[in-house]
């Protein structure tokens, strides 16, 4: 009352705090470099720009592709984002290498769809793939339909080197587009339940392990796309896991998910993943005996992380909603109290993380059900979102079997990575020999050096440009 014509101004204000709020919770990514091989121009896709990988911006990106061919995709479908119009292909080990500002956690995104061109026949294709010193690919030979494979690895060196080796001479390895980015600090946590037969313990330093993404799953809901995702994902539905549907229901909602800290990030997972779930809810006074359960194929011989996503949007209150929670069969959550772990408020997302080892029968199982506190007339189970990822064995291989140093060594020799330092030491030799000779006919006089070096890279550097067929 006393400064009425404040008001105004005030309201002004706050509109322009609470955009600015809402504008800096999006998320921006320090390191953050997307690349379109292969192609002349950028692509725009879902409102992010690929920049090419022959543009002067990119130049240092790609760095020893020597005689590396960039293509266009022949059957340019309009309907296919742009970037999988084009590919670079490698008929010899070759690397793009990124520059790193941020340490901690990267997604690295690989984007590969079959080529269709007369130079290259997509049977050729053979290939592994490395990011830094883990195996990430091995023997891949590309996609029938658009792709997208994610690995989260931890960088604490300047650069990130992604290197792709044909398997053999005979064949190549292409990739359509890359995506390199810093992952929020809080993506992956340092510790999670090691699920070990019916014992749960700690298992510490996930943060450090690579992770390749198998399957990123929004149960009961739509597919998620990386427009609609905070860092970029997809999230596919979960119907091709869930074993059987009867007696479930989903659940959508309308409502605001409200992200507390303690619990799950916006970047853990968007609103569009925690607004839709499938519940098991009893109807009458009597529990139903039922589990939802969901299977998803894996390899023995590595351990998984599985991220299971929890939010009440079911629940007419608190305090009603108990379930447990098991995987691979074993109880993991006795008498889950969502209430309490997302901080007595419906809505709150909450997640939790497991680490359990593939085992024989191929699958990996996660089941929800009602626990002995459940209660009639309420929901008795519920579960939003499931990601599964591979974990690193030992000498850092995360696909097929031999570590990152045999599978370069195994490269026969005689290639471009093996000429340049032997001629480079040639070059040395001789400069030094020119310069010790003027050395000795004159000790005052300083002279330049001689200027082979440079001619010899510029020649390099001709070889470089990309071949358009
Ligand atoms: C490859 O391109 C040719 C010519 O554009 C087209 O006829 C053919 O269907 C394409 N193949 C595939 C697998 O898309
Ligand atoms: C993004 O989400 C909105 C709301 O859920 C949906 O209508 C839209 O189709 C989505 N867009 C894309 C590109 O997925
Ligand atoms: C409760 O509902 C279930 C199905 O929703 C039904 O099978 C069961 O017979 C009902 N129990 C009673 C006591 O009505
Ligand atoms: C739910 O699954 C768990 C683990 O497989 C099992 O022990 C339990 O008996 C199942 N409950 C029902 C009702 O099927
Ligand atoms: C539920 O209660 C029964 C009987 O008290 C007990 O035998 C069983 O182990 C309990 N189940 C769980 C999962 O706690
Ligand atoms: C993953 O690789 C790192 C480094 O190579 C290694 O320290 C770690 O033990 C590996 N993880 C597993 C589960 O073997
Ligand atoms: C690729 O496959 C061949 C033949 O199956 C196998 O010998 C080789 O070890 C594999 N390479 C890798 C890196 O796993």
């Amino acid at each position: 009352m006393e400064t009425p014509r404040t008001s105004p101004t005030f309201f002004i204000l706050l509109l322009s705090l609470s955009s600015l709020s809402v504008f800096s919770v999006s998320f921006s990514p320090i390191d953050n470099y997307l690349v379109d091989c292969g192609s002349n121009v950028d692509a725009a896709v879902d409102n992010r720009l690929f920049i090419s990988d022959s543009s002067r911006a990119n130049s240092h990106v790609l760095t020893s592709p020597s005689r590396s061919k960039s293509i266009q995709v022949r059957n340019q479908n309009p309907r296919l984002p742009q970037i999988y119009h084009s590919a670079r292909v490698f008929d010899r080990p070759s690397k793009y290498v990124f520059k790193i500002r941020d340490r901690g956690t990267h997604m690295v995104r690989l984007h590969f769809y079959q080529l269709n061109s007369s130079k290259f026949v997509s049977d050729d294709a053979q290939f592994h793939v490395l990011v830094n010193e883990y195996v990430v690919l091995s023997n891949f030979s590309g996609c029938s339909n658009p792709s997208v494979k994610e690995f989260l690895i931890w960088v604490d060196t300047e650069k990130l080197v992604t290197t792709f080796v044909p398997a053999k001479k005979s064949k190549f390895a292409f990739v359509n587009a890359i995506e390199v980015i810093s992952a929020p600090k809080d993506l992956i946590l340092d510790t999670a339940q090691f699920i070990n037969g019916d014992k749960i313990e700690n298992f510490d330093g996930l943060t450090k392990q690579a992770l390749a993404v198998m399957y990123r799953v929004n149960v009961g809901g739509l597919k998620v796309t990386p427009f609609n995702d905070t860092l970029w994902r997809t999230w596919l539905p979960d119907d091709e896991f869930l074993k059987s549907s009867d007696g479930l229901e989903r659940v959508y909602f309308s409502g605001r998910i409200r992200y507390q800290s303690g619990g799950a990030s916006r970047e853990v997972g968007p609103d569009n993943v925690y607004n839709t779930a499938r519940v098991v809810a009893s109807k009458n006074a009597s529990i139903l005996n039922l589990n939802m359960t969901w299977e998803f194929p894996v390899m023995e011989g590595y351990k998984y992380l599985v991220r299971l996503h929890f939010c009440d949007i079911a629940s007419i209150s608190l305090g009603l909603l108990f379930f447990n929670v098991y995987v691979n069969g074993n109880l993991v959550y006795k008498d889950l109290d969502l209430s309490v772990l997302a901080g007595y408020s419906l809505a709150s997302p909450f997640y939790a993380d497991f680490v359990a080892e593939g085992d024989h029968s191929g699958v990996l199982s996660v089941s929800v059900g009602p626990s002995n506190r459940s209660l009639g007339y309420a929901v008795d189970g519920i579960l939003n979102a499931v990601e599964i990822m591979r974990m690193n064995k030992s000498r850092g291989i995360l696909d097929g079997e031999l570590c990152s140093g045999l599978i370069l060594k195994s490269w026969p020799r005689g290639n471009i990575g093996v000429l340049v330092p032997f001629i480079a030491a040639v070059c040395l030799l001789l400069s030094l020999s020119v310069f010790m000779h003027r050395r000795v006919r004159n000790s005052v006089a300083w002279s330049k050096l001689p200027m082979d070096v440079p001619e010899f890279s510029s020649k390099l550097g001709k070889q470089q440009i990309s071949v358009k067929l």
